[in-house]
C-alpha cells in the first residue's frame, strides 16, 4: 500500500525520499517510520474537507500518541481527544494547552476527573450518570464550571469489526437517548456543569457513511427541544484503506452527507486513523524461513507484541519488500513469540525472501506502537520521524533495563 510518502525510488522503499534501509541500518529492526508530510497531507485533507461545516478537529491521542507526533499535529492547529489523565498529562508534555483538550472515555477515575478539572480540559465528554454526578460535585469543590457533552448511545450498528463497533446498544459505551433526555431535563441538579454539547461516536473504520447521519438524526432529535445546545462531537471512525481491494467512504463522503444536517450547529470531530494509519510502517527482517505443511513461513523479528491488530482485529496490513522484486509466493509472515495469534499476514504476496531481508508492515501508523506491549520480555521499537529528506529518533528502542526498572525484588 503505497502513497505519496512510501514508494519504491530505484527499486527501493523510501519515505519521503529516505532509503528505508539506511534507517534499518542504523536503528536496526523491529522499527516504526512515520512521515511527517503524510501526517500533515492527511490532517488538512480534513481539515479542508470539513470546513465547509465550521468543524474543529481534535486529534484522538489513542491512535499514537508519540509527542513529536503530538506536537506536528497541534502545529497545524488541531486539539487533542484524550482518554485517560495520562492522554492528557502526555499532550501538555507536548505543550498542549489542556483547553484545546476534549477528554472521552467511559470510566475515568475521581483522580482523572480531577487532574482534568485542575488544569482546565475544554471539554468533558460525559459518558454516564454517575460520572456525570462525580463530575458536578468535584466541580463545585474546585469552583469550576467546566463544558459537557453528553455521550450518545444511538443504537446504531455501524459496519466495521465488531471489536471497535460502539454505537450499538450491546456496548459499554454512551447513554440512551431516554438517560439523556431525562439527564438535561434536570439540568438544574448538576448546577456545576455546562451542559452544552452532545457526543456520538459509533466506531472505528467505519463502512457507511448513512450510519454515521443516521447517529446525527438521533442525536439532534434529543437536542432539539433545547437551543442552547447546538454543539455536537462527531467523533472519529474515518476508515482508511489497509489493501488496495478495500473501498470506503472517503472523508469528503462524510462531509457531504453530514453538512446539510449540521447547518447551525457546532461542529467537533475526533478523528484518530485517518491522520496516522498511512504515514507509519513497521520495518522488520527476516529470521528465517521454513516450509511447513504445504505453507511458507517467514519467521521475522516483528511480532504481534509490536503490532497486535492481525491478532486482535483480524486486520490485514500488506507487506512490501525493501527491495522491489516480482512476486513468486504467498507467505505466512509470523514472529518469534510464544503464540498461535502470533502473525502478522496470513496471505502475503512476496518475492523469494532470504534470511536478513527487510519487509516493511504497512499502513500501521495508527494503534500499532501505542498497542505495543512487551509480552515475553520484548523491548518496544525504535520510533523513526522522517521530515522531508530528513529522519531522527523520536523514541529511542526499549532496552531490557528499561523494562526492569519498575520492579522491586
Ligand atoms: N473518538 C472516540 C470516542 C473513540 O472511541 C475513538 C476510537 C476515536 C474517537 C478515534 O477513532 P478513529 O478515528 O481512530 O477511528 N484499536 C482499534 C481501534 C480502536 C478505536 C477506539 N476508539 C484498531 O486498531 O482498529
Amino acid at each position: 500500500m503505497l502513497n505519496d510518502s512510501f514508494r519504491y525510488q530505484n527499486g527501493e522503499l523510501t519515505c519521503d525520499g529516505v532509503l528505508l534501509r539506511e534507517i534499518t541500518a542504523s536503528q536496526g529492526t523491529p522499527t516504526y517510520v512515520y512521515s511527517a508530510n503524510r501526517l500533515i497531507q492527511n490532517a488538512q485533507r480534513l481539515q479542508q474537507a470539513f470546513a465547509p461545516l465550521g468543524a474543529t478537529l481534535h486529534y484522538s491521542l489513542k491512535a499514537n500518541n508519540n509527542l513529536a507526533i503530538i506536537r506536528l499535529l497541534a502545529g497545524l492547529g488541531l486539539g487533542m481527544d484524550a482518554v485517560s489523565a495520562g492522554e492528557i498529562y502526555r499532550a501538555q508534555q507536548a505543550g498542549v494547552d489542556p483547553s484545546h483538550i476534549v477528554f472521552a472515555g467511559v470510566g475515568k477515575t475521581r483522580e482523572e476527573l480531577t487532574y482534568a478539572l485542575q488544569v482546565g480540559v475544554g471539554w468533558f465528554n460525559v459518558e454516564s450518570h454517575g460520572e456525570l454526578h462525580l463530575l458536578n460535585q468535584l466541580a463545585g469543590a474546585l469552583k469550576k464550571y467546566p463544558s459537557v457533552a453528553l455521550r450518545l448511545n444511538p443504537d446504531v450498528q455501524a459496519k466495521t469489526h465488531h471489536h471497535i463497533a460502539t454505537g450499538h446498544f450491546g456496548a459499554k459505551f454512551g447513554m440512551s437517548a431516554e438517560t439523556i433526555a431525562h439527564i438535561l431535563a434536570h439540568r438544574a441538579e448538576t448546577p456545576h456543569l455546562n451542559i452544552h454539547g452532545l457526543h456520538v461516536h459509533i466506531g472505528s473504520q467505519l463502512g457507511d457513511v448513512n450510519e454515521t447521519v443516521e447517529a446525527v438524526r438521533r442525536a439532534q432529535q434529543i437536542a432539539d427541544p433545547y437551543p442552547d445546545l447546538r454543539t455536537l462531537n462527531i467523533g472519529g471512525g474515518f476508515p482508511v484503506r489497509y489493501v488496495e481491494r478495500d473501498e470506503y467512504p472517503q472523508p469528503e463522503h462524510f462531509a457531504h452527507a453530514l453538512a446539510p444536517i449540521l447547518s447551525g450547529w457546532q461542529v467537533m470531530m475526533e478523528p484518530g486513523r485517518s491522520i496516522v494509519a498511512d504515514a507509519g510502517a513497521l520495518l522488520i527482517s527476516v529470521l528465517y524461513l521454513k516450509d511447513q505443511a504445504g505453507q511458507h513461513f517467514a519467521i521475522t523479528d516483528g511480532s504481534m507484541t509490536e503490532l497486535i491488530r492481525p491478532a486482535l482485529y483480524e486486520a490485514v496490513h500488506p507487506i512490501l519488500p525493501m527491495k522491489n522484486a516480482p512476486v513468486t509466493q504467498k507467505m505466512i509472515i509470523v514472529g518469534p513469540v510464544c503464540e498461535s495469534t502470533d502473525v502478522l499476514n496470513r496471505e502475503a504476496m512476496l518475492p523469494t525472501l532470504q534470511t536478513g531481508d527487510l519487509l516493511a508492515v504497512m499502513v500501521a501508523g495508527a494503534y500499532g506502537m501505542v498497542m505495543a506491549s512487551n509480552y515475553n520480555m520484548r523491548t518496544r521499537p525504535a520510533e523513526i520521524l522522517v521530515e522531508g529528506d530528513q529522519w531522527r529518533v523520536v523514541r529511542r528502542r526499549e532496552t531490557w533495563d528499561d523494562l526492569l526498572r519498575q520492579e522491586l525484588s
